[in-house]
């Protein structure tokens, strides 16, 4: 029997995605529109084949997200970079004086999903990051370390005591996001940290543990980077989200691949979630008691920390148990999403 306590409706402030994959093409025009029904604003990650590493790029691909918005959406997309070995300190200046580019995005070489430009060496990229932190740029980090014989479950925890520390020693006044942290140790040195450091955090670290990834045989659809942890670190995320500390924000890294790409002898990895983001985040914040906690977390954290206004508008979600397609068109390829063979408690209505 339903409690007849609990609320029945949510609104919050018109939230924004401060971490997404929208990628090209028909893949680009397949996606958009679900991030553009549920959010203001997403920050676009700029880890395209080739990447985007020069503000003439992103203008175009700027372009290219509108254009697949239609005519009548009022999604803004915010832009970012990508660094590499070869990003020159001028860049820095450009990307200072454009009114759509945010951040660079700091992959370490190899770390993850078209990350093969990434950086080799922190010391490379060290004049760029000088010249981020005098232009106060915001540096949006990858944190993994990417040596091979690294056990693939220790990754974060190695890159956070190492080269993010190393970083934020460097550059004391850097604004960094630490994006999609997925373990205790990111959540505990991002609260330790100053204010100049936050983080994101997605729904499928959020709502899964490792465990999840081997129920009843592979889930492919809960295989992304950095992988899902331990429970025990599922929690302190969740803690971390539902704080209300102003570091931790809403970024959903959800990251469109073809079916047949995830479900094969070597899986992708990245999550689809942007088909029922904001459910899975009430989900989340519900099932910890601190769905309070969302609007701040959703709607006010991101932007404050990007120096942007709050979006205008709200949207509503109900409580309705419901179930999400098992799949969806995406060019002349399906999508899984990470919901497949769930229900979700909250629907967003159209309102
Ligand atoms: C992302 C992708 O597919 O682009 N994959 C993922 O597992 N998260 C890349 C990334 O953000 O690491
Ligand atoms: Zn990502």
């Amino acid at each position: 029997m339903q409690d007849t306590t609990l609320p029945k409706t949510l609104t919050l402030g018109r939230p924004d995605d401060f971490h997404l994959h929208l990628r090209d093409n028909a893949a680009l025009s397949a996606v958009v529109g679900f991030t553009a029904r549920q959010f203001g604003r997403a920050l676009v990650m700029p880890n395209l084949k080739p990447p985007v590493t020069t503000v003439a790029m992103a203008a175009a691909y700027r372009e290219r997200i509108l254009l697949a918005c239609g005519a009548n959406a009022t999604f803004d997309p915010l832009m970012t970079l990508y660094l590499t070995d070869n990003t020159a300190a001028d860049e820095v200046a450009r990307v200072a004086e454009s009114e759509f580019i945010y951040a660079f995005k700091y992959y370490p070489a190899g770390a993850t999903t078209n990350s093969d430009s990434g950086v080799s060496a922190l010391k490379n990229v060290y004049a760029v990051l000088e010249a981020m932190q005098r232009h106060g740029v915001i540096l949006c980090v990858h944190g993994e370390v990417t040596d091979p014989s690294t056990d693939v479950f220790d990754r974060e925890a190695i890159f956070v005591d190492g080269a993010l520390q190393h970083i934020v020693r460097d550059f004391p006044a850097l604004k960094i996001v630490v994006e999609h942290i997925t373990t205790k140790e990111a959540a505990d040195f991002v609260t330790a940290a100053g204010p100049n450091i936050a983080a994101t955090i997605t729904p499928q670290h959020l709502l899964y543990n490792r465990t999840s990834i081997f129920t009843g045989g592979i889930r492919p659809h809960l295989y992304c980077l950095p992988i899902l942890k331990r429970e025990t670190h599922r929690q302190a995320l969740l803690k971390a989200a539902s704080s209300g500390s102003s570091k931790f924000f809403l970024g959903t890294d959800s990251a469109p691949h073809a079916k047949n790409a995830k479900e094969a002898c070597c899986g992708a990895a990245g999550c689809f979630t942007s088909h029922a983001a904001l459910e899975l985040y009430a989900e989340a914040f519900d099932a910890s008691n601190s769905i309070d906690k969302l609007d701040d977390f959703a709607s006010r954290f991101g932007a404050a920390f990007y120096g942007l206004p709050r979006n205008a508008g709200t949207v509503t979600l109900q409580r309705e148990t419901w179930t999400p397609p098992d799949d969806f068109a995406f060019g002349s390829e399906k999508i899984v999403p990470l919901t497949v063979g769930r229900s979700l408690g909250w629907r967003m209505t159209d309102l």
